[in-house]
This record gives structure tokens, C-alpha cells and sequence, in this order.
């Protein structure tokens, strides 16, 4: 008779381990399903772990090649050992994915290894045994988004996957697609050599950032060689003996042309996925797990999180959800505030965002004040000779609530953290900007645009 559960977690990404854990942790009996090798997941086996091992490793690489003489520091004879650094990245997935493991050991979740499918309500069947269980969390995570006409092979057209593991620089990669995936890797490839162009259907990239930022982005990226054709779409990919040929438009109509690549890397978005989740379990018209307040799917006893729901793509959303699933089937009061989710694209330099776009104020016709500060005179950032970028603040006319926050620069990524937490807190940019911050810190530039939101900036 095989072992029966409180709580089964079908999927165990970021979503679905860190589910497990904290149902584990509020006394449940509870097993993750997985059908992968390893635990962890899109996010640690293919997606945010790998592409951040090789960014670290190409922004060091491009750094000593080309960023040191500034600094007095001169280094001849930069080589590339492409080997090591894939070797690298394999062993910081293979870290990350152990980790996990660990974690399921240390707090007694079974890993069930295999596809679930889910038979009934109460019931999960795992390649042939079916487990009988009081809850069910479907953590099934998402895909890359397939584009008709240009079909992958993971050699010489390939998704993030198979862009990850390239063996050899590309000559040339074409990127369909200026969101997220492509811009990461993108900069990766470009880095270590290879002449990039980044294809987009509408006419700018990461569409659902601020504007301002994304212009400012677009300048920062075509400085550092990439080739941008914005407004245009791909409408077929030929393979041939020396690369791909892409089909090219204008999105909104015009005369066709060929672009040739030696790899085209296809990051139009990801997708839900949901195969084998049965059991009468509703989908939405994007093939997304529907989910009602508190994660609850139509059948009761059975709940969706992450990826393969609504919402930003994103690992920690997945596991903020799977932390508040847990506590919801244990009886308490789990919460996710989607008001209060940053972005980071992890360029260099880095991309970041909480709260409100002004396209999204603007919209709303809300009153809002703006308060912007250049690192160009930051002086932390002069000293690191990292003076691209800006922080933008978008603040309540009235309240000066703050609404939004977008930066981009040194270490966005770090700096958006302060500002999740007071759009969280439901700060005011006063209250930013009154707040102790150390000197000569990256930090100051937030400070001072909290500053400016009121038009007091005191470095500017
Ligand atoms: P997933 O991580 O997709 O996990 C789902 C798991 O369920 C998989 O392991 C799958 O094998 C398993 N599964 C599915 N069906 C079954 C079944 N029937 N039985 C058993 N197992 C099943 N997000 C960020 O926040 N930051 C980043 O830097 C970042 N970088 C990314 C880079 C790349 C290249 C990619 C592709 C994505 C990146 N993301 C990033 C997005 C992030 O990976 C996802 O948002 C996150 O993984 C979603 O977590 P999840 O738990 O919902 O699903
Ligand atoms: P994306 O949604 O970020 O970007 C897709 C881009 O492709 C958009 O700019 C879109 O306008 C464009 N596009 C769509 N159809 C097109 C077409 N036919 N031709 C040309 N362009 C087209 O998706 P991406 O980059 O594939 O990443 C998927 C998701 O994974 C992201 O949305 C994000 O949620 C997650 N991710 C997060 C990362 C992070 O947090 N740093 C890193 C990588 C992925």
C-alpha cells in the first residue's frame, strides 16, 4: 500500500520546493513530485541559475579584457576558455540543485519520482502508483513559447536551453524577442564575442517596463555593439549548411528581407505548462492553471501556483505563492502582494522595477510627482567608473505615496530591494529620501531621487 500525504506538490521549481518546505515546516506530511533528474525546476536547472552563472562569467571576462585600463590595471593576452566556463555553470546548477535535495531530506519531503498525473480529487498517480493525498498543489511551471515557422532544433535554432549550452561563440546570433531571455543572453553572447541582433515585434524592449527606462536601456545595450530591429517580425527560418535564414517584416507591413545567422535564439516568452494535470482541472483561454482567491483551482482540495498560473514569470512570485498556498491549507492567512513584485533584468548594467510604470499611471489618470537622479553624479558610482543609468521615482501627488520605482545602473537589482520594501510598507518618498543612507553608497542615488520627487536634490 503505498504512503498516503496531506499535501502533494506536482512540479518542484522554485514554486513547487519551496511549497513543500513550508508545508513541511507548519506539520504536514507532504511529497513533491518531480520528473526531472534533479530538483529545482526551470529556474535551477535551465533558467535563473545558469543564465546568472554565465552573465557573472562573461561580465568578468569582458571586465578584464576591456574594462581594467581605465582603472591603471593593464592586462595583455585575455583568452577565453569556453570549456571551463560552461563547466562552471554546470557545477553551480549542480550545487543549487543538491541544495535542494538537502532541504527535502532536512525537513522530511519525499521526493516522488516521476510524471504525476492527477486521477481524482485526493489522488496522484506517479508513472503507475497512485498516491492518496488530503491537498494537491499543481507547480508545473511553464515552456518556451514556440513561434510557427521557425522550428528549434537546440543546435542552431534553440530557446534559452539550448542557448545556455552553445559550445562555441556564434559568429553571428540573431535573438527573436527584446524581453528578459534575450537581452541576458544576449549580452552573454555579445561578450564573449559575437555580433548580436535582437529582432522585436513591437518598437521597444522588455515592453512591460517604464518607457523612460527602456529607451535608456536600448541606447545603453546598442553601445555595447548589439544591433537592434524593432518593429519587425520573423515569418520563417531556413536551415541551411552555413547557418539560418530568417524571413523578416516590418510588423506593421512592408517589403520582406533575409537576415542570416549562425544561431538564432527564439525568446518570445514562455508559456503555461499543464500537461497530464487532469482531474477536470479549469484552464484559462492562455492555457493557464485558473485559480480563484487564495490559489484554489475549480476541484476542490486542489490548488495552482507559479508559473503555470497568472501573473509575472517569475521564481520569486512562485515561491512567495508557495509559501502562501501552504499557510492558506494550513488554516492561516497566506498572502502574496502583487503590487509589490520587483523585475530585474540581470544586464549589465542591470535593469529594475517595483510598482507602477508612468505608461500604467498615465492610463490610470493618476496624479503623480516624478523624482530622477543620474548616477553620473552619484559619487560611489564615479569612483567604480559605473556612472550610466538612473533612478526614477514615481510618488502620489497628493500623498506622496510612492507608486513606483525603476532604476537603471550599477547593481539595480540590489538597490530596487529598499524601494520594494517601502512601496511595501506604503512609504512615502519623503520617507525614502528622510531615511539614513551611508556614504559613498550606490544607495545615495535612491535617496537623492526621493529627493528630487519633492525637486530638492541636494547633488544635482
Ligand atoms: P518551474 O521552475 O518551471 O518548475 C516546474 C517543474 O515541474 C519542472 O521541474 C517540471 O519538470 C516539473 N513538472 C511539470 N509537470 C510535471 C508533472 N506532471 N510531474 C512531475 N513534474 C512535473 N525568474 C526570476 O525571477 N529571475 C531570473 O533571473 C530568471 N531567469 C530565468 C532565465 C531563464 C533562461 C528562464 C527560462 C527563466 C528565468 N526565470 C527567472 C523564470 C523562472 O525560471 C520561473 O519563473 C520559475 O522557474 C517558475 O517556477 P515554477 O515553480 O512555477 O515552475
Ligand atoms: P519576455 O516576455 O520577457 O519577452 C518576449 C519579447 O518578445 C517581448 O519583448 C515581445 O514583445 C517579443 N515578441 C513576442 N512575439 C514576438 C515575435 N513573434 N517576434 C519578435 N518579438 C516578439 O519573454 P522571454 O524573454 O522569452 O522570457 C520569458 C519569461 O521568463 C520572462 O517574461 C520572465 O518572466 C522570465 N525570465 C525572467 C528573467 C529575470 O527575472 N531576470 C530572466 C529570464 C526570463
Amino acid at each position: 500500500m503505498p504512503d498516503s500525504f496531506d499535501l502533494i506538490v506536482i512540479g518542484s521549481g522554485p514554486g513547487g520546493y519551496i511549497c513543500a518546505i513550508r508545508a513541511a515546516q507548519l506539520g504536514m506530511k507532504v511529497a513533491c513530485v518531480e520528473k526531472r533528474a534533479t530538483l529545482g525546476g526551470t529556474c535551477l536547472n535551465i533558467g535563473c541559475i545558469p543564465s546568472k552563472a554565465l552573465l557573472q562569467s562573461s561580465e568578468e571576462y569582458w571586465h578584464t579584457a576591456h574594462g581594467l585600463k581605465d582603472h591603471g590595471v593593464i592586462v595583455d593576452g585575455v583568452k577565453l576558455d569556453l570549456a571551463r566556463m560552461q563547466a562552471r555553470r554546470a557545477e553551480v546548477v549542480t550545487a543549487n540543485v543538491k541544495g535542494v535535495e538537502f532541504l527535502f531530506r532536512k525537513n522530511k519531503v519525499t521526493w516522488l519520482k516521476g510524471t504525476g498525473r492527477i486521477t481524482g480529487p485526493g489522488k496522484v498517480d506517479v508513472d503507475g502508483t497512485e498516491y492518496e493525498t488530503k491537498n494537491i498543489v499543481i507547480a508545473t511551471g511553464s515552456e518556451s513559447m514556440p513561434l510557427p515557422g521557425v522550428e528549434v532544433d537546440e543546435k542552431h535554432i534553440v530557446t534559452s536551453t539550448g542557448g545556455l549550452e552553445l559550445d562555441k561563440v556564434p559568429g553571428h546570433l540573431v535573438v527573436i524577442g527584446g524581453g528578459y531571455i534575450g537581452l541576458e543572453l544576449g549580452s552573454v553572447w555579445r561578450r564573449l564575442g559575437s555580433e548580436v541582433t535582437v529582432v522585436e515585434f513591437l518598437d521597444r524592449i522588455i515592453p512591460n517596463m517604464d518607457g523612460e527606462i527602456s529607451k535608456s536601456f536600448e541606447r545603453l545595450l546598442t553601445r555595447q555593439g548589439m544591433k537592434f530591429r524593432l518593429g519587425t517580425k520573423v515569418t520563417g527560418a531556413r536551415k541551411g549548411n552555413d547557418g539560418v535564414t530568417l524571413s523578416i517584416e516590418p510588423a506593421k507591413g512592408g517589403a520582406a528581407e533575409e537576415l542570416k545567422a549562425d544561431v538564432v535564439l527564439l525568446s518570445i516568452g514562455r508559456r503555461a505548462y499543464t500537461e497530464g494535470v487532469g482531474a477536470g482541472v479549469g484552464l484559462d483561454e492562455r492555457g493557464r492553471v485558473q485559480t480563484g482567491a487564495h490559489y484554489a483551482t475549480n476541484v476542490p482540495g486542489i490548488y495552482a501556483i507559479g508559473d503555470c498560473i497568472a501573473g509575472p514569470m517569475l521564481a520569486h512570485k512562485a515561491e512567495d505563492e508557495g509559501v502562501a498556498v501552504a499557510e492558506i491549507i494550513a488554516g492561516q492567512a497566506g498572502h502574496v502582494n502583487y503590487g509589490a513584485i520587483p523585475g530585474v533584468v540581470y544586464t549589465w548594467p542591470e535593469v529594475a522595477s517595483v510598482g507602477q510604470t508612468e505608461e500604467e499611471l498615465k492610463a490610470a489618470g493618476a496624479a503623480y510627482n516624478v523624482g530622477k537622479f543620474p548616477f553620473a553624479a552619484n559619487g560611489r558610482a564615479r569612483a567604480m567608473g559605473e556612472t550610466d543609468g538612473f533612478v526614477k521615482l514615481l510618488a502620489d501627488k497628493a500623498t506622496d505615496r510612492l507608486l513606483g520605482a525603476h532604476i537603471i545602473g550599477p547593481e539595480a537589482g540590489t538597490l530596487i530591494s529598499e524601494l520594494t520594501m517601502a512601496i511595501e510598507f506604503g512609504a512615502s518618498a519623503e520617507d525614502v529620501a528622510r531615511m539614513c543612507h551611508p556614504h559613498p553608497t550606490l544607495e545615495e542615488a535612491v535617496k537623492e531621487a526621493a529627493l528630487a520627487v519633492a525637486g530638492r536634490a541636494l547633488n544635482m
